[in-house]
């Protein structure tokens, strides 16, 4: 029998330890040490053990390595393959983070279907629907080919043999949580658990060049359950995020190997499953209420693609003596600041002030260009005054009051037009460097003053 020991692991990092600690050394969180049997590895292996593997092992010149740009496989999801940089790299491992209930399951089917009806062999691994809902879930996305095959086991070792097996060109497992492997004796789910079973799907990823997408739950904090060391091992990270009372999803890349990380995917859930959707703008700012003060359309770029949307702010008297401050959607320090250089550059007294700030549609912005946004929404409301509409601003915010240049302008400003809107309030710098563009009057504002005294 093998000797079996007891390790804590730290839930956030993946530390480990051999007494429990209320905080973790390695990143400071607490109560995230958890107990986990392990039993002692039998033969672990140092130093080159014959002369055929030292053989076996060979270093090889950078320019004989050969790629195949064109090796990359479509999903026929125009944002998926987006986010992916291109497409699914083949022996490529993507991890698809999100929320119960988001649609991870959904995508990824649809994913299924879209390269099974290209001719593509695919292997859906569930461990956590029977093939009865697999099935039901499938009817509602639509027709399906005879080269999906489908799957329900959570033995990691089975599901070795048989993707040995079968050689399909992708595998897709629905959620890493549920899978385990046998040599591990902690239950699955658990983080000894997840990353054995990780590096065991890799093995397999870059072993037999097949593509993995794995799909992993997040915890109420908002991380994937089990530590970062997944984030660590896997090429790609995705997540799925969005409110799930509202019907669209944003795909996000946290962290690619193969692309950039800035795009984002938009997506629609439809009665058919999720819908693209080819227009984002369009889409945030569906609903926008007119002439209402505290509303303003402003413009983020979110990798190569410009969004605009809308933002919102309830600006009113407080009633108690600490005022009530909220950020939906944005960076709640950053509202804060705004907040403090409108009350300073602007002499407007939002300090006995409560205020609410909100990203219309709950998808979340962070790029600075939104400052000239917020700053315009807060004292429209403030001063209850609408601002005109088919404006749009962007800008980015100092601490003296300044309007600071944004990259990208004329992608943004081509966005605005294409949606209608006639004028643009943005950063001096930015407006002469900009061409004439037909239909849209430029409003370059050198600070929070210029863009306040024209807009509100
Ligand atoms: P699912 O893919 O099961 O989520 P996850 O795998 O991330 O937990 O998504 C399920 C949700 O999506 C569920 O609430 C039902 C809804 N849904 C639709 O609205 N339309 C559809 O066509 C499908 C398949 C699901
Ligand atoms: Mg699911």
């Amino acid at each position: 029998m093998a000797k079996e020991k007891v390790i804590f692991y730290c839930q956030s990092c993946g530390a480990e330890s051999s007494k429990w600690m209320g905080q973790c050394p390695a990143c400071k969180e607490w109560n995230t040490f958890v107990e986990e049997v392990v039993s002692a590895k039998k033969g672990v292996r140092s130093g080159v053990k014959n002369a055929n593997q030292a053989k076996q092992a060979k270093v090889t010149k950078l320019r004989d390595i050969e790629t195949a740009d064109n090796a990359r496989i479509s999903t026929q999801i125009a944002e998926l393959d987006r986010v992916l940089g291109g497409g699914i790299v083949p022996g490529s491992m993507t991890l698809v983070g999100g929320d119960p209930g988001i649609g991870k399951s959904t995508l990824l089917l649809q994913v299924c279907r879209n390269l099974a009806n290209s001719g593509k062999k695919i292997l859906y691994v569930s461990g956590e629907e029977s093939l009865q809902q697999i099935k039901i879930r499938a009817e509602r996305i639509g027709e399906f080919e005879d080269t999906l095959l489908l799957l329900c086991e959570t033995n990691l070792d089975l599901i070795g043999e048989i993707v040995k097996r079968e050689l399909p060109q992708i595998v897709v497992i629905d959620s890493i949580q549920t899978m385990y492997n046998e040599s591990v004796s902690s239950a699955p789910g658990s983080v000894s658990q997840v990353r054995e079973s990780t590096a065991s799907l890799l093995q397999m990823a870059k072993g037999y060049g097949i593509a993995f997408f794995i799909i992993g739950h997040v915890t109420k904090e908002g991380v994937v359950a089990g530590p970062r060391v997944l984030e660590h091992m896997v090429d790609t990270v995705l997540y799925f995020e969005g409110d799930r009372h509202a019907a669209y999803r944003i795909l996000r890349g946290v962290k690619n190997r193969f692309g950039s990380t800035n795009e984002i995917g938009v997506f629609e859930m439809r009665s058919f499953g999720l819908e693209e959707v080819k227009n984002p703008s369009e889409f945030m700012l569906g609903g926008k209420p007119e002439g209402a003060s505290g509303s303003v359309v402003a413009c983020s770029m979110e990798g190569s693609r410009p969004i605009l949307l809308e933002v919102q702010a309830l600006v009113c008297r407080t009633n108690f003596g600490m005022p009530r401050r909220t950020a939906a959607g944005t960076d709640f320090n950053r509202v804060n600041l705004l907040m403090a250089v409108i009350e300073k550059r602007l002499g407007l007294s939002m300090g006995n002030c409560d205020a609410y700030v909100n990203i219309a549609g709950g998808i979340r912005m962070n790029e600075p260009a939104i400052d000239l946004g917020i700053v315009l929404a807060l004292t429209s409301s403030y001063k209850n005054r609408p601002i005109e509409e088919k404006t749009i601003c962007f800008g980015e915010v100092g601490l003296s009051g300044e309007v600071r240049a944004v990259n990208m302008a004329e992608q943004r400003v081509l966005e605005a037009k294409k949606l209608g809107f006639t004028t643009c309030i943005l950063p001096e710098v930015s407006k002469s460097a900009l061409p004439e563009i037909d239909g849209i009057r430029f409003i370059g504002v050198k600070s929070v003053k210029d863009a306040v005294h024209f807009a509100v």
